[in-house]
């Protein structure tokens, strides 16, 4: 049956002291609104009606989706006030699922759940039980059956002993709901027009309400300050990194990592500690990532090594090649298989081929590099005019010697060498031996200046 989500967001989310509107916040680098839109996506819902107040502006700036009907709530006079900005829209033979925008972490299964729970019902709640149920609006039930929600303000002390609490998501029919929301005023603690007044009128009318539960209360766990968004982000976390031991992951410590994008990983791949993944990255079999390290929009290869302290983006990393420690490959650094890049080591724009070695304080950019070639210790080529970016390209078995500057546009030849200290700003042809350095010259019976009395 076709059905219509409506995502309650125009609460300003004061306690959260900021500028940015509360659903704006971020879980896992993504804003938590779209953590919901993205879910909601997944279930193939007809229209989603955002009912929005503050930060309007920022909001449709920030989120992606394509269809999405923008429902202004200027003035916040509770959530059944709400849902009433979104009634219009509402076809009478749809279900209509209702969400809050600030609980990201819910899953699509649980969603499909409530509503296939309506399926036999008129209307079903997504309730869970909590330790401490305080704030929340409490299901009141006779027997088994729901007959009311009332709100923790407006609670008898034998309803604030109730568990079961409201998480605010719940479905029932557009043509209900709508004749609902005709009904409902603000006599209450709150002065605010409930959404969760409409389950007595349901109740009322005979309706049948049945309530579905998540898997785990984090789910439904709402986000209302800074303290919470913390513990949100490190359950979502700790889920991301259970979900890749059951990929075939292990970690040294699965509570110091961090996933803010996709990740797709082959087996026996190890993570050390405080590991930060963003974007979309694809990782091979049998792959070690050392501590500390950053990985963004990258391809790292079966067997690949890399080790601690390096920064890998929008790069790939070939077969059984050994980055780091304190290495930074940025965008379009490609290394073939068995490449090395050592410590304090930049690429950018560059290409190493199979089995060559950069291992000390070099900066390559815009450079190709053949197979088997040496690049020594304070190699910098310099690609920049202050203007112009050039190229370097060096040959396949080429060796250049230690702190040498390769000035581009420059081409050294395979088989070519490079002494150690030189400047190079002439192409060399293949197998030819380049210097170009200061001569030495050793000065015989020298005499150290003395100190002037
Ligand atoms: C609401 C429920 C309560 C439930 C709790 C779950 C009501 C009356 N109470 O309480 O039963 O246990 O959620 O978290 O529904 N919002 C608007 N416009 C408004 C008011 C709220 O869009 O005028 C949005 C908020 O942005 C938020 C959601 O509705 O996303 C819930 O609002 P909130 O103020 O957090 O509701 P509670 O009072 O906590
Ligand atoms: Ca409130």
């Amino acid at each position: 049956m076709a059905f219509s989500v409506v995502i309650l967001a125009a609460g300003k989310g004061t306690r959260m002291k900021s500028s940015l509107p509360k659903v704006l916040h971020s879980i896992a680098g993504k804003a938590m609104l779209q953590h919901i839109i993205d879910t909601v996506t997944q279930l193939g819902a007809d229209n989603i009606h955002l009912v929005y107040g503050h930060g309007g502006e920022q909001l449709q700036q920030t989120i992606v989706h394509n269809n999405l009907n923008w429902c202004l709530q200027a003035e916040q006079l509770g959530t059944g006030h709400a849902v009433q900005q979104a009634a219009p829209f509402i076809q009478d033979n749809e279900n209509v699922l209702i969400l809050v925008g600030d609980a990201p972490l819910i899953k699509a299964s649980t969603l499909d759940t409530l509503l296939k729970t309506k399926h036999d019902a008129d209307l079903a709640l997504l309730t869970v039980n909590l330790d401490d149920p305080t704030g929340m609006g409490r299901i009141v039930r006779e027997g088994d059956a729901v007959k009311a929600i009332v709100e923790h303000k407006d609670a008898t002390a034998e309803q604030l002993a109730i568990n079961e609490i409201n998480t605010g998501m719940m479905v029932m029919q557009g043509a209900d709901l709508k004749r609902w929301l005709q009904n409902l005023n603000s006599n209450n603690a709150q002065g605010e027009f409930y959404l969760t007044d409409v389950i007595a009128m349901a109740a009322n009318e005979g309706k049948i309400i049945k309530a579905s539960h998540p898997d785990s209360a984090v789910e439904v766990e709402g986000i209302n300050n800074r303290q919470q968004l913390a513990n949100i982000e490190r359950a979502y976390q700790w889920q991301q990194a259970q979900r890749l031991m059951t990929d075939g992951v292990s970690f040294s410590d699965p509570s110091r990592f961090d996933l803010r994008g996709t990740l797709k990983v082959g087996l026996d791949v190890h993570f050390d500690i405080n590991l930060i993944v963003e974007g979309n990255v694809v990782i091979g079999n049998n792959v070690t990532i050392g501590a500390n390290c950053i990985l963004r929009d990258c391809q790292i290869a079966d067997g690949a090594v890399i080790e601690a302290n390096s920064i890998i983006e929008q790069a790939q990393v070939g077969e059984n090649c050994s980055v780091g420690p304190f290495a930074r490959l940025r965008p379009g650094a490609v290394l073939h298989e068995n490449a090395k890049v050592g410590n304090f080591v930049e690429m950018k724009k560059s290409t190493l081929g199979k089995g060559s070695k950069a291992n000390h304080f070099t900066y390559l950019g815009d450079t190709e590099v053949g197979i088997g070639v040496n690049i020594g210790a304070g190699t910098i080529t310099c690609n920049y005019d202050g203007v112009n970016k050039s190229k370097t390209h060096i040959g396949d078995g080429a060796f250049i010697g230690s702190n040498s500057s390769l000035v581009a546009p420059v081409s050294i030849g395979k088989n070519a060498t490079v002494g150690a200290g030189s400047t190079i700003s002439k192409s060399i042809a293949d197998g030819e031996l380049a210097i170009a350095r200061g001569k030495q010259r050793n000065i015989e019976g020298w005499q150290r200046p003395v100190k002037k009395s």
